[in-house]
C-alpha cells in the first residue's frame, strides 16, 4: 500500500447526445479545464477505506455490503468495484477526492469522479488498471447512475482523447484539421442525465418512426461534423452544431434557460450553440472565432450563464 494520486479531466459532446444512446455516431473531447482528482494515503490499522469529499463535507466508509445514501453511487460503488475486481478486502487507507466539474451538468462528473477513484485506488494498492479495464469498469458505475448509458462519457474521459463513438464499437479518435474555440456556458440548473435519457425513451417508444428520424438526422449531421473537424471547416462547423440544437430540442431536452444561452451566443455572433450532455440544463457550448471569445461569454453571462469556460480544442488534442 503506498500514497497515490490522480486525477481524470470533464467531458463536452460535441455531437450526437441522446441518440448516441440508439447506437446513432456522437462525438466528444475531453474538458482539462475541470478535473475530479483523488489522492490515498495509508491510515492506521483498523481504519479501513474512508473516502472523504472535503468540498461536499462528505466523509464515507466503503464497507463491502455499504449502500444507500447520497454519495453511495459516486463514491463508495466505484471503490466497491475496484475492490471485488482486485478480490482484495477493503484496505486502512483515506481518499480525498476534489472535483471542479459542476455535478448533473453535462460534463461528465460522475464519469470523472469514478474515474479519479478507481485510478488512485488501484494504483495504491499497486494493481494499476489497463484503460481498457478501467474503461469497462467505469461503465458498470455509469450504468449505476442512469441505467442505459451510451458509454461515451467513460470512453472520452478514461482515454483522454477526442472519440467519434459508438456504442459497442472500439475506440476511434480522429484528427483535427485546425484548432477551434469554445465557450462552455453553465446554466445554472442542475439536471439529472437519468431523467432526460429516460424522457427521450418514452418519446421513442410512443412514436418510433417519428423519433428514430430525429436520430438518424443527428446521425448524418455528426458524419459531417467529425469531417468539418479534420478538415478545419470552422464555419460549417458552427452552422452544424446549431442544426443539432434544433434535433436535441425535437427531443425535449432543451429547456428555456438553455434556449436563451444559444440565441444570445448567435446574437453576438457566435458561429453555432447547442446543449451538451443530457440537457433540460446544464452546458451549452458556442463555437466563437478566437478574437469574439470575450464579447460571446459576456453575452452569455448577460442570458443567465452562471459560469463560462473558454477552451481550444487544439490540433494536437
Ligand atoms: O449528461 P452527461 O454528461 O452524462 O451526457 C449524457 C449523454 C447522453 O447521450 C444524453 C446519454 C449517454 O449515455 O450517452
Amino acid at each position: 500500500m503506498k500514497r497515490a494520486e490522480a486525477a481524470a479531466p470533464g467531458k463536452i459532446i460535441l455531437f450526437g447526445e441522446h441518440a448516441v444512446v440508439y447506437g446513432r455516431p456522437a462525438i466528444a473531447v475531453p474538458l482539462a479545464a475541470v478535473q475530479a482528482t483523488a489522492s490515498v494515503e495509508p491510515a492506521p490499522p483498523g481504519t479501513g477505506l474512508v473516502i472523504r469529499a472535503p468540498d461536499a463535507g462528505v466523509t464515507v466508509l466503503v464497507t463491502p455490503g455499504s449502500a444507500g445514501g447520497a454519495y453511495y453511487n459516486a463514491l463508495v460503488y466505484p471503490a466497491q468495484v475496484v475492490l471485488r475486481t482486485l478480490d482484495v478486502p477493503a484496505p486502512d487507507m483515506t481518499l480525498t477526492l476534489r472535483s471542479t466539474i459542476p455535478i448533473a451538468s453535462g460534463l461528465g462528473s460522475g464519469a470523472a469522479i469514478a474515474t479519479a477513484i478507481m485510478r488512485a485506488l488501484s494504483d495504491a494498492l499497486g494493481r494499476t488498471l489497463a484503460p481498457a479495464e478501467l474503461n469497462a469498469l467505469v461503465y458498470e458505475v455509469e450504468q449505476r447512475h442512469h441505467g442505459t448509458p451510451s458509454g461515451i462519457d467513460n470512453t472520452v474521459i478514461v482515454y483522454e482523447q477526442p472519440v467519434y463513438f459508438v456504442r459497442g464499437a472500439p475506440l476511434e479518435t480522429f484528427g483535427i484539421g485546425a484548432a477551434f474555440t469554445l465557450l462552455v456556458a453553465d446554466s445554472g440548473q442542475p439536471s439529472p442525465t437519468k431523467i432526460a435519457v429516460s424522457d427521450v425513451r418514452a418519446l421513442y417508444e410512443q412514436d418510433r418512426t417519428g423519433i428514430g428520424a430525429v436520430f438518424d438526422a443527428i446521425a448524418t449531421l455528426v458524419v459531417e461534423a467529425r469531417h468539418a473537424i479534420e478538415a478545419g471547416a470552422i464555419d460549417t462547423l458552427g452552422a452544424l452544431m446549431t442544426r443539432n440544437q434544433a434535433l436535441l430540442r425535437q427531443l425535449t431536452v432543451s429547456s428555456d434557460a438553455l434556449d436563451r444561452l444559444c440565441g444570445a451566443a448567435e446574437q453576438a455572433k457566435a458561429l453555432g450553440a447547442k446543449l451538451s450532455g443530457g440537457g433540460r440544463g446544464g452546458n451549452m457550448i458556442a463555437l466563437v472565432r478566437p478574437e469574439r471569445a470575450s464579447e460571446v461569454a459576456a453575452a452569455l453571462r448577460a442570458a443567465g450563464a452562471v459560469s463560462v469556460i473558454e477552451t481550444t480544442v487544439g490540433a494536437g488534442a
